[in-house]
């Protein structure tokens, strides 16, 4: 799979870029204190998806917001802009729970991108991801 690079250093706390990734949105999140602390106060018996979809991590591994940031200190979440209900792009900073929200048929995600009302099967996937410098991620 091809790889990109993406320069993050000018996303400030709190706003997010989309970038385009094997034809397909990828929403590069840093993180407000606040919305890391809503994520991981969390408890997994209330998410519909209990699985992290985190392709760096083996299948099946928990959906708490440790095992879907890209960094311990849970700032940078990175996942795929795409919903898992029919695929159209969630819009930042919306919907119920602070995070993503589907205006197609009204799925709205957490501020660590699971799944909590709505048609949407699983929480947002996150794609193979790594920071390769302080400033630069790669993707793939
Ligand atoms: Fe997102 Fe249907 S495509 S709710």
């Amino acid at each position: 799979l091809a790889s990109i690079r993406v320069d993050v250093s000018a996303v400030d706390p709190g706003t997010q870029i989309t970038v385009l990734w094997q034809g397909k949105p990828v929403f590069i999140r840093s993180r407000s204190e606040e919305e890391i602390a809503e994520a991981r106060a969390v408890e997994l018996s209330d998410l519909p998806d209990q699985s992290a979809e985190n392709a760096n991590l083996p299948d099946g591994t928990p959906a708490t917001d440790e095992n879907r940031a890209l960094t311990e200190d849970g700032v940078w979440l990175v996942q795929m802009g795409v919903c898992t209900h029919l695929g159209c792009v969630p819009l930042g900073d919306a919907g119920d729970f602070g995070g993503w929200f589907c205006p197609c048929h009204g799925s709205h995600y957490d501020t660590s991108g699971r799944i909590r009302k709505g048609p949407a099967p699983r929480n947002l996937p996150v794609p193979v991801a790594s920071f390769v410098d302080e400033t630069t991620i790669q993707l793939g």
